[in-house]
């Protein structure tokens, strides 16, 4: 276990190079393994998701190392074995390995994930797209089990916009015989980071980053190099910390289009954000205000940055409402913050929150990776010292985060209990 000791009141300010997404590269990675040779991924974020997936994929037989240029994923060894349960747990992207192994070796025996308990997270679209390719699927004994003699093409029509289940069905779909549309399909950069990779490696998936996705299936994929995009939740969160403790900071390493929607709502709150290339520069000076959030389906305000939008928005002037229309459970953060003395209560799924002129540091959870997040913000802006526990959360999606804040001036060091 481990805590962040923060000691609030800094301006951040400086420049933060940007890593690998998170949530391309954990579904990056297992994709690897679809294939008969060796691929390099750069721009691999260092997270703890990342280091966990390569662990349960190492554990099925494939040889994972970090070598010059990045990660090596060489998949000559990788066998339909049933990976940890222990591993399993501890991400949500380890339900891709259904998709993978069904491709390649037409059986799969995975135990359900585990991830951030933000909400009930069913897989019944996944089910249902994997069952349209002529899968057999039960869930029995705490596990996934898939077989299918020879995966088809197939329409799927998606009930929901599911992330995780577009990329699951284009996992399976890659090496399916005959042609798989996905409708309704999620249109996040990763699932197109996702598609450039599988057609570097000789698919052939068209329409990624629109809602609906074609896919013609092929017999075997090779490997290849592929540079994973840069993560734009963990740019929004250096973007919102700058601007919670009126700094400074250039935001290296990001596509700003990506990010579209947190400097749309950053500006209309009053914050200065200029792009130049593939940096933003964040300014803020004076109190910020209110604004209202609807998190959606991209390209519609990211859910991942709700929980350190809703910090910002509490030192906001005004009253600013929240509403989370993805995750039922992601208000998590708001209790803990209400210690630090924000004014936020929430009501079904919208947070009212009316904004208060300082914050003061207290002792706080970390209760999910994002909520950790808006804690963390929280502390560098409270006056006096902010203790964040269980920030393990927090490392599995945000690389060197203590670093990376020392870097732009803050006070915050990482202590193991
Ligand atoms: C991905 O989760 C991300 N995780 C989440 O990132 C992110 O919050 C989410 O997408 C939305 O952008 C990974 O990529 C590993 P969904 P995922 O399937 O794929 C409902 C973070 O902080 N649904 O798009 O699990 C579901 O309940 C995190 O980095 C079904 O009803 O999300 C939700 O309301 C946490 N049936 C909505 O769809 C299904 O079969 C969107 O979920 C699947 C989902």
């Amino acid at each position: 276990m481990s805590k962040l000791v923060i000691t609030g009141g800094r301006r951040l300010e400086g420049t933060v190079r940007i890593g690998g997404r998170k949530n391309a590269a954990i579904a990056v990675l297992p994709a690897a393994v679809l294939a008969t040779g060796p691929s390099v991924l750069e721009n691999i974020p260092d997270i703890d998701d990342v280091r966990t997936y390569g662990e349960i994929l190492r554990q099925m037989g494939a040889d994972i190392h970090r070598g010059p240029e990045g990660l090596v994923v060489d998949p000559t060894g990788f066998a339909a074995v049933v990976p940890q349960q222990e591993l399993v747990k501890r991400l949500r992207a380890s339900y891709y390995l259904v998709g993978v192994l069904l491709a390649r070796f037409g059986r799969a025996q995975v135990p359900l994930p585990g991830g951030d308990e933000i909400g009930l997270r069913p897989i019944d679209q996944h089910l249902k797209g994997l069952r349209a390719l002529g899968a057999e699927v039960v869930i029995e004994g705490g596990c996934i089990r898939a077989t299918a003699s020879q995966l088809k093409g197939a329409p799927i029509y998606l009930d929901v916009v599911s992330v995780g289940a577009t990329i699951n069905i284009m996992l399976a779909a890659s090496m399916a015989r005959g042609t798989t549309v996905i409708e309704n399909a999620a249109k996040e950069s990763h699932i197109v980071d996702l598609a450039n990779f599988l057609n570097a490696m000789g698919a052939d998936v068209r329409g990624a980053g629109t809602d609906a996705i074609k896919i013609h299936g092929v017999d075997s994929l090779h490997g290849c190099t592929h540079a994973i995009i840069p993560d734009d939740i963990e740019a929004a969160t250096y973007m919102i910390a700058a601007a919670a403790t009126g700094g400074d900071v250039l935001v290296a390493n990001v596509i700003p289009k990506h990010l579209d929607p947190i400097t749309a709502k950053l500006r209309e709150a009053g914050v200065d954000v200029q792009e130049d290339g593939d940096c933003l520069r964040v300014r803020a000076t004076g109190r910020l205000r209110a604004v209202d959030i609807k998190t959606l389906p991209y390209p519609g305000f990211p859910t991942d940055a709700q929980p350190p939008m809703t910090t910002l928005l509490s030192l906001a002037a005004g009253t600013s409402l929240v509403t989370e229309s993805i995750w039922e459970g992601r208000f998590k953060h708001v209790e803990e913050l209400n210690q630090m003395g924000t004014a936020i209560r929430v009501e079904g799924r919208t947070a009212i929150i009316e904004g208060v002129e300082r914050l003061s540091g207290a002792v706080v959870r970390a209760k999910d990776l994002r909520a950790g997040a808006a804690l963390i913000i929280a502390g560098l802006a409270a006056d006096g010292v902010t203790e964040v526990s269980e920030v393990e959360h927090v490392y599995r999606g945000y690389e060197r985060i203590d670093e990376k804040l020392r870097g732009l001036g803050a006070r915050v060091e990482r202590v193991h209990a």
